[in-house]
């Protein structure tokens, strides 16, 4: 017994190892893959076979049983070939082959001996790396933009040949140029993009969004037609910060997965489903489960525009993933877990004619209409909001001083850092679990006591206790301070009340 062959399986974006291991007997013709393989991994046979044949190997009245372990876990795609092949060679080989437990093999075979890339190459190696592994053996292509920050040496490989002496320690060869994987940074030029200064006036508005942005926290707007929510929305991820490479990484993987066009940018995604999208394509799913629009917003921005338009059975789907950060999608065949941390802004008209409260127009809507048009908006996800604002129209007057989206964005870097620093695990204070963000956001004894006779007076719930915690943090972040202040626990309540306030008439209405 030897050491097993390594490779990576994925199961939606978790990745686990999957061992191979083969025995070669002498009996009958027959080559045999065990351990839940797939239609694609059965044809695996047949390229191994092949590729043994061009080696030489004779496997003549040999039966090879080749088995992928956890067996209970069904494996899929054709990234297991070389992994095969080499757990082959290994029994039939003389010479050993030296394997360690740190390197893993994630490459798809020819007939004729070459690596291969296959589909879900990217997230393998993402999760690959994060499994822990340093060594990871590749297909011919570019990991020139990968390999950055990566702690995994990705080491691409043209054939069978080059495999065994890198296996062996013999890398004498020099690679060819490698094929492109990815394409380099396809560059987001800011420059080109809505800067949020042309939003004019809402004044408010853009400080809650530039806590939002800061701290990932959930965002609803409201307000007659043409406003500027769509604007606002538009422009909002122009302030958040780049992408780490690790999130980068990441975030290309679910596009790959997904199937969905990307450039290796480091601007974080922005989606904006139509509210005509169904709940599959929200929150993903199909026979073999692909991600939705919440997971391919994983790190950056969903928007629903006109939220009262979404179905209710779709926006109560939203509850879970915005609280856990992750999505998990059951079918009969395999349960898969995608990433779906994002911040949320939704947009809404106060009633059905849009202007309820409005001092352009007279709201035509009965007092009925306009409860059940502003309960069927947000009641389901109105515990979920951090911020409610209620916009009106603004004259066209430029104001004299209105920040450029660089400006805001760079507060918003320096809040980032503050929290990666404070919780490591690349947390922000909105998504951090409770328990990490109570013993990590320095609030004093004072303070706790304050918030709770705020709390007790307004009959506010603890988790909108934790929620004001999380908002003043972001605050405190935004203003670089190391502890939580006065003025950012007054400034949390603050926008609280707002958002209870448009709570109350909402719940009034149920009456
Ligand atoms: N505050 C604003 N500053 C600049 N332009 C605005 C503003 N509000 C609205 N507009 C203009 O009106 C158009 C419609 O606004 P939009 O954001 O789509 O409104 P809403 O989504 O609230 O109905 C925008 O494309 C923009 O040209
Ligand atoms: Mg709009």
């Amino acid at each position: 017994m030897g050491q097993d062959i390594l490779s990576v399986g994925l199961e939606g974006m978790k990745g686990h190892i999957v061992r191979v291991e083969a025995n070669v007997r002498s009996d009958k013709d027959q080559f045999v893959i065990v351990g839940l393989p797939d239609a694609s991994i059965k044809e695996s046979k047949e390229r191994v076979l092949s590729c043994l044949h061009a080696l030489d190997v004779d496997l003549d009245m040999k039966k090879v049983t080749v088995h992928l372990s956890p067996a209970d876990k069904r494996k899929t795609g054709t990234g297991y070939d070389a992994a095969m092949l080499v757990a082959v060679l290994k029994e039939v080989m003389k010479e050993p082959i030296p394997i360690d437990s740190s390197t893993c093999i994630l490459a798809s075979l020819s007939l004729d001996g070459r690596l291969e890339s296959f589909h879900g190459l990217i997230p393998a190696i993402q999760q690959a790396v994060l499994l822990g592994f340093k060594r990871v053996l590749l297909p011919p292509v570019d990991v020139r933009v990968l390999g950055q920050s990566l702690t995994a040496e990705l080491i691409p490989l043209a054939d069978v040949q080059q495999l065994l002496d890198c296996l062996r320690g013999q890398m004498t060869f020099e690679m060819d140029v490698p094929k492109v994987l990815v394409k380099e940074e396809e560059a987001v030029d800011l420059a080109y993009l809505p800067d949020f200064s042309t939003v004019r006036g809402h004044k408010e508005a853009k400080r809650a969004l530039e806590i939002a942005a800061a701290g990932g926290h959930h965002v609803l707007m409201t307000g007659p037609p043409g406003c500027g929510k769509s604007m606002l929305a538009d422009t909002f991820h122009t302030i958040l910060p780049d992408l780490r490479n690790e999130e980068m990484l990441e975030v290309y993987s679910i596009y790959h997965l997904a199937k969905e066009r990307r450039g290796f940018s480091s601007r974080p995604p922005y989606r904006s489903p139509h509210h005509s999208a169904s709940a599959i394509s929200l929150i993903g799913g199909g026979t073999y489960p692909k991600p939705g629009e919440i997971s391919l917003a994983h790190r950056g921005v969903l928007f629903l525009d006109e939220l009262g338009e979404f179905s209710r059975k779709t926006l109560d789907m939203l509850r879970q993933p915005m609280e856990s950060g992750e999505v998990t999608i059951s079918r009969v065949r395999q349960s898969v877990t995608y990433p779906a941390t994002f911040t949320l802004l939704a947009a809404t008209n106060p009633c059905p004619c849009g202007y309820f409260g409005s001092n352009e127009r007279y709201c035509s809507c009965s007092p009925q209409q306009v409860r059940t048009y502003q309960l069927k908006a947000s009641g389901p996800l109105l515990d979920r909001l951090d911020f409610v604002l209620s916009l009106t129209s603004v004259g066209l007057k430029q104001e004299e001083h209105s920040e450029r989206s660089e400006v805001i964005r760079k507060r918003t870097e320096q809040a980032y850092q503050l929290q990666w620093s404070r919780y490591k695990g690349g947390w922000l204070n909105g998504t951090v679990p409770g328990s990490l963000l109570i013993e990590e956001c320095g609030l004093t004894k004072e303070h706790t006591e304050q918030l709770e006779s705020i709390c007790f007076h307004e009959k506010w719930s603890n988790r909108t206790q934790v929620k004001l915690i999380r908002i003043a943090r972001t605050i405190a972040d935004l203003a670089g301070s190391a502890t939580i202040t006065d003025a950012a626990i007054e400034e949390a309540v603050h926008w609280k009340r707002l958002a209870s306030l448009h709570h109350e008439t909402n719940r009034s209405t149920t009456i």
